[in-house]
């Protein structure tokens, strides 16, 4: 038995109920968590055994077990014996207790994990997305904590007996961390104290929450005087400008290089881009970042190839799909350096970070994917850090696990592009949160195109409006998909694209805000309902909604028609209103049929939110004449919340500055304010919103003398 208060006493901070936890070995059902006489966590097998199928459970023989608090709400189990495979099984009281995490892709378009066995590993093609596949050996249970396996091993999570996870790891030995909450119910600081033992992402650079346009194939669907991909591109910064949609990236998928299948000789095909590096600098003074497709597969006759088969350095020819190429062996040292070394052309022409694909399409054996996509992953990011330093690039991955995070953002993989597609690409977004990968977009539209108008323009605009509200935004335009050209040119796709595009640019100071939060505290800005709403019943299992932060709750369309159903969670606020009209207000704990065209989506605010937006990375918009940041705070006060602050982040990578925003409201003497924390009055407003002003009243900081600075109103009644 471990008792915790002898280490506790040391820490003023610790509250005396934590004091209880304690953590004990029963040998007839293994590890107990207990708070009193109250079983917290039910550890129920502790296993271990020659094959990933014939484990037991230790029982009395707790030789190579040890287990121990780490801090009051940590628990570490350490096993190390003789066999080849470990793995423990978690029991909960109720068989209708929720499990999450693991893996980002929505087995059966669920959030939760019901009735999933799989391994830790890309999960491949599947209903709505193919190769959703960020993972981690991480999950969280609705019985209130988390369970984080400290491996790169290859393991499997089973979850098909109702209110009972199992998992056993391809390893000789095995740590793994009982994740409690700090305070009852949140577990929100699971994911905190998770992230803090496994790795949080990197704050990005502003360009790269997008919006970002690019092609799968930028050496085809040439439109006028194109005759290349270069060109091509400029084509599409040169649409982008006429219209004025705001963009801060944009980047080559394969095919783009010389090599066989333009993969493997670290350059790009001369024919499609006559002049590489004037053109990414032409790129970079239109305002746009440019980032290059990388994969670990060395396709036969390229420089790749050919360099590194003599040397052994490749997985023995395993079953590539459609010959692409083995795998590098990236623990052998030569092989990791070689890779580092090729790789590092890229940074040196300015392109500044990648699109990381594959690993998980039998290039390498499955037992062998987490620790060689670590590896590439460490790879890339480090050509990209010599040359720009952290937070200056924007690399994203499709099979990313656990650790990589802090090296790679991530994208959902090839979505279906139909409404299939969005609602699971919505669920993975949430499941993406939920294994701490924060900063994530998905292919707007889908990839899988099958024939012409798919996506349909309504597809597109619905998944348009959920990338408006996702981390990041990115577009698949070319290849007969571009708004501005046949077979869309007379449809809407182009107007919302813009609307959409210009919208999420506008709402970088917010999504900024929340990057640099979860690279404090790995929460991640797609958040769950139950993240922020942990009381409320009925939202264990939403899928096609989400809080974006803690302000906006996010409900997009996901199935045709301008119709859905929102549930208000109770918890976080005592009504919504609706955001863009402001006027409906929906009580907590109600259901609403909301009903929105194809130029809206349903999104609504919390009570007392203060929202900030504007215009404070100039990317493309050249157009705009001496460019100044403008920053522009909303403000939505009510009464039921007397006091609501919002930590503002100004600047690039950790080189920012916070300014905690804090509004009152004074229901006795109808008053409302706010402190802008310090926060200089250039180029900064105020609107305030509440009854009779929807419109919003726009307070210009730097006109209001000191003392007064507008920042008072009286008399209001809010719109709540
Ligand atoms: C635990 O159970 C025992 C026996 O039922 C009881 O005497 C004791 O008060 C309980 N302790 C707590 C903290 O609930
Ligand atoms: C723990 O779970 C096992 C397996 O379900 C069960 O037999 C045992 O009674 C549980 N222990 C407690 C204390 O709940
Ligand atoms: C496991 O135990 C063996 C033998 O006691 C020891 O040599 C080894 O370092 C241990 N491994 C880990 C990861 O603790
Ligand atoms: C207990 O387990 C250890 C490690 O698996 C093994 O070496 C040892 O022989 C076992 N002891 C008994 C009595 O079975
Ligand atoms: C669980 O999934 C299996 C297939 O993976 C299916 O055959 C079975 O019906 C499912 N069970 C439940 C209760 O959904
Ligand atoms: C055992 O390993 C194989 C091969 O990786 C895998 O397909 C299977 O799902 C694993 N089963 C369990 C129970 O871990
Ligand atoms: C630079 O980019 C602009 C805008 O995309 C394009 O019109 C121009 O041709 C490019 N110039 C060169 C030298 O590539
Ligand atoms: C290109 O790769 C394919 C598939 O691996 C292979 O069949 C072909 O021989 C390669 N071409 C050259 C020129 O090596
Ligand atoms: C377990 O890992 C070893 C290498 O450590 C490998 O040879 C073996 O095939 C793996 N087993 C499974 C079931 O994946
Ligand atoms: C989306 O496409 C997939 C694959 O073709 C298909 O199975 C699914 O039924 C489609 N969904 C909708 C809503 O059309
Ligand atoms: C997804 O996988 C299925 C099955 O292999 C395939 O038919 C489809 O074309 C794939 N779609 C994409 C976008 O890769
Ligand atoms: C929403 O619409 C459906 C279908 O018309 C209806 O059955 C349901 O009662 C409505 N829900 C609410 C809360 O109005």
């Amino acid at each position: 038995m471990v008792r915790l208060c002898a280490v506790l006493s040391l820490s003023a901070l610790v509250s005396s109920a934590l004091c209880e936890y304690e953590i004990k070995l029963n040998p007839s059902s293994g590890l107990l968590i207990t708070d009193g006489n109250k079983t917290l966590v039910n550890n129920s097998a502790i296993l271990s055994g020659s094959s990933n199928t014939t484990v037991v459970s230790l029982k009395t023989n707790t030789t190579g077990l040890t287990y121990t608090f780490l801090t009051p709400t940590v628990a570490k189990v350490t096993l190390n014996t003789s066999s080849a495979f470990h793995g423990a099984r978690f029991s909960t009281a109720s068989p209708s207790t929720h499990f999450y995490g693991v893996w980002e892709y929505p087995f059966n378009g669920r959030v939760d994990n019901k009735n999933v066995s799989f391994d830790l590993k890309g999960v491949g093609n599947n209903v709505g997305i193919n190769w959703s596949n960020a993972r981690a050996p991480f999950f969280l249970t609705s019985s209130g904590y988390g369970v984080y396996t400290d491996t790169l091993k290859m393991g499997n999570y089973d979850f098909r007996t109702p209110g009972e996870v199992g998992f056993v790891f391809n390893s000789s030995s095995l740590v793994y961390y009982i994740i409690l909450p700090e305070k009852t119910g949140e577990l929100k600081s699971v994911i905190e104290q998770y992230t803090a033992l496994s790795a949080r992402s990197e704050i990005p650079p502003t360009s790269g929450l997008g919006p970002t346009f690019w092609s799968d194939d930028f050496t085809q669907d040439f439109h006028g005087s194109v005759s290349n991909a270069q060109e091509n591109i400029q084509d599409v910064v040169n649409h982008l400008y006429a219209e004025r949609i705001r963009a801060t990236s944009s980047f080559a998928d394969r095919p783009y290089g010389s090599g066989n299948r333009s993969w493997g000789n670290f350059d790009f095909d001369p024919v499609q881009y006559p002049d590489p590096e004037g053109f990414i600098q032409n790129l970079t003074d239109w305002g746009l970042d440019f980032q290059v497709w990388i994969a670990n597969r060395a396709q036969r006759g390229s420089k790749l190839f050919n360099e590194s088969s003599p040397k052994g350095w490749l997985f023995p020819d395993n079953h590539p799909v459609g010959g692409l190429g083995e795998a590098l062996n990236l623990s052998i040292p030569e092989a990791y350096d070689y890779f580092e070394e090729q790789l590092s052309y890229f940074p040196s022409v300015g392109v500044k970070g990648y699109k990381i694909d594959r690993g998980e399409e039998g290039e390498m054996p499955d037992y062998v994917q987490n620790e060689q996509m670590a590896l590439f992953i460490d790879i890339a990011y480090g050509t990209m850090v010599e040359e720009f330093g952290e937070s200056n690039f924007f690399t994203f991955a499709r099979s990313a696990v656990d650790r990589s995070r802090a090296k790679t953002h991530i994208w959902n993989g090839d979505a279906h592009a139909n409404f299939t597609g969005l609602a699971y690409t919505v669920a993975s977004g949430i499941r993406a949160g939920l294994v701490a990968f924060p900063i994530w977009g998905s292919d707007t539209g889908g990839y899988t195109r099958e024939g012409v108008l798919t996506p349909t323009p309504e597809v597109w605009a619905r998944w348009m409006w959920f990338s408006a509200f996702s981390p990041v935004y990115e577009l698949m335009l070319g290849t007969n998909h571009t708004p501005w050209y046949p077979p869309y040119a007379n449809t809407s796709t182009m107007a919302i694209m813009k609307q959409t595009a210009n919208l999420h640019a506008d709402l970088t100071p917010y999504i900024k805000s929340y990057a640099y939060v979860a690279s404090r505290t790995g929460l991640p800005i797609i958040r769950a309902l139950f993240l922020e709403a942990p009381n409320d019943e009925k939202v264990w299992e939403v899928a096609d909604s989400y809080f974006f932060g803690e302000e906006f709750l996010v409900a997009p369309i996901v199935a045709t028609g301008n119709t859905r159903s929102v549930y208000f969670p109770v918890g976080p606020s005592k009504s919504y209103l609706e955001y863009f009209s402001k006027e409906a207000v929906y009580t907590a704990g109600s259901t609403a049929n909301i009903t929105t065209p194809l130029i809206s989506s349903p999104v609504f605010v919390t009570q007392g939110a203060i929202i900030p937006r504007g215009d404070v990375y100039q990317g493309n918009a050249k157009w705009v004449e001496d460019w100044k940041q403008e920053l522009r705070i909303e403000l939505f006060p009510s009464y039921d919340v007397p006091v609501s602050a919002f930590t503002y982040y100004d600047g690039e990578g950790a080189e920012g500055e916070e300014y905690v925003i804090t509004m009152k409201a004074d229901k006795e003497r109808k008053e409302v304010s706010v402190d802008l924390g310090g926060l200089g009055s250039e180029g900064v407003s105020v609107v305030w919103y509440y009854r009779g002003a929807e419109e919003g009243v726009m307070v210009d900081v730097k006109s209001k003398t000191e003392g007064e600075k507008g920042l008072v109103v009286k008399g209001v009644e809010t719109l709540f």
